[in-house]
């Protein structure tokens, strides 16, 4: 009933088989469903009255026995309402989806929730991936939860403290690599072709994918049913974007939904290769050789799964942007001085693609908008310092602190313990 198939000629395989691209072509894989199938088991599925979660969606996973589940409580996130910032944008509904709230404090959890099951399903010891940073925290921790021996393999200098900060503590073995993000993956790629025991974790992986499409289906739950009308992404190795989408379609198919979100994709533009093929309406990618962006979660030159991103973004009628690293952080900001959301600057990206979209009049005023908020600012503690007003030093004296801020008169007594 459920199958690994190969994007690119279609070729099936089981979903026991360790197998990370087609043998036939070298093409990604992707999960397929015999929707009839599904459509039947959830007639006999309490899945409607289970709380919002990953596991809400369990019988949309490839997973045999829920028992088996290794989670840490992941998905559920909020879908805030934004209308502070939609006014500032000039947008008529803004939601942000925070996945800052998910266990690990990215929407990698999601993916890792399933990746790290099926590696318990196929008693798999180790697992490795490599990583930008979020994905390296997420796989140490489930890895841990599994009681798995994890290797994470990651580009020297330029992942965010917090991120390595939680491989090392979940007690991951992290190696750091001269070179970036894409030369770090090429290298696990190779590794765990010549070490089959070793279980890839990278977004490469449809498991791991088939996780984070959950994301889609609780952006359905949450708006009961009506699918807003775009969904910007802020995009890196592109499969985030392709597993949201594939999200959505299947709700389609299910007829749990009517119509589809325009999938939007967001790049920096020091590494923007999905975003300039689409813009100038390329079927192929050109990757780029040194990417550079603040925003390191999404510094990424070759993005694996670009294929299933320009697919879910032309499938949908959608377009992706780029955006300056000073757009980035200006966004960064302004989420979090209008609502209250402390997201790290790749997740900003998605802010501030909507803005320039909107100057550009190519998102339409009155489009309901979720964005997606990929990871917690504190992340990456060191940006957001850099970018903020910096405290004020005085000494531990009202009248001090008075004069400091400006502050009136001390406000009577009486009218303190009233
Ligand atoms: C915070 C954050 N945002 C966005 C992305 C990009 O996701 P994807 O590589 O699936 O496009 C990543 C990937 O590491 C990330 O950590
Ligand atoms: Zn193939």
């Amino acid at each position: 009933m459920i199958a690994q198939v190969c994007i690119g000629c279609g070729k099936k395989y089981t979903v026991d088989e360790i197998v990370y691209s087609c043998k036939r072509c070298g093409e990604l894989l992707e999960i397929e469903y015999d929707y009839d199938l599904l459509e039947a088991k959830l007639k006999k599925s309490n899945w409607q009255k289970l709380p919002l979660s990953v596991w809400r969606y369990k019988d949309f996973m490839p997973i045999r026995d829920p028992s088996k589940i290794v989670s840490l409580n992941e998905g559920g996130t909020g879908l805030h309402s934004c209308q502070r910032l939609a006014n500032l944008l000039g947008v008529k509904h803004l939601y942000v989806k925070n996945e800052g709230e998910n266990p690990t404090g990215s929407f990698k959890d999601r993916g890792m929730t399933v990746g790290i099951t099926k590696a318990a399903e196929l008693n798999v010891q180790t697992v490795i991936c490599a990583s930008t940073g979020n994905t390296s925290a997420s796989l140490a921790a489930y890895a841990a939860k599994a009681g798995l021996q994890c290797i994470v393999i990651i580009p020297s200098g330029k992942i965010a403290q917090g991120k390595l900060a939680q491989a090392m503590v979940y007690g991951a073995k992290v190696v750091q690599v001269r070179g970036n993000f894409d030369q770090a993956l090429k290298t696990v790629l190779e590794l765990s072709e010549r070490h089959r025991e070793v279980y890839l974790l990278n977004s490469i992986n449809p498991f791991r994918v088939e996780g984070q499409k959950s994301l889609a289906y609780e952006i359905c739950d949450q708006l009961n049913r009506k699918p807003p009308d775009r969904v910007v992404v802020p995009v890196g190795n592109a499969g985030n974007i392709s597993a949201i989408w594939k999200g959505f379609t299947e709700f389609h198919k299910l007829d749990l939904i009517k119509k589809l979100p325009k999938m939007t994709g967001i790049q920096a533009e020091g590494a923007a290769p999905i975003a300039r093929a689409i813009k100038t309406g390329k079927n192929e990618i050109t990757p780029i050789n040194e990417p550079e962006t603040i925003a390191t979660a999404i510094r990424i030159g070759a993005p694996v799964s670009w294929k299933k991103a320009v697919r879910a973004i032309r499938e949908s009628g959608g377009t992706a942007e780029t955006v300056t690293d000073k757009e980035i952080l200006e966004a960064q900001k302004m989420l979090a001085r209008t609502e209250g959301l402390f997201v790290e600057p790749a997740s900003a990206s998605s802010i501030a693609g909507l803005k320039k979209l909107l100057e550009t009049k190519e998102i339409d005023k009155n489009e309901v908008v979720v964005c997606v908020a990929t990871g917690h600012g504190l992340k990456d503690p060191d940006i957001a310092i850099k970018i903020s007003e910096k405290p004020l030093t005085v000494d531990a004296e009202a009248g001090f602190i008075e004069k400091l801020l400006g502050l009136s008169q001390p406000i009577p007594a009486t009218i303190v313990s009233r």
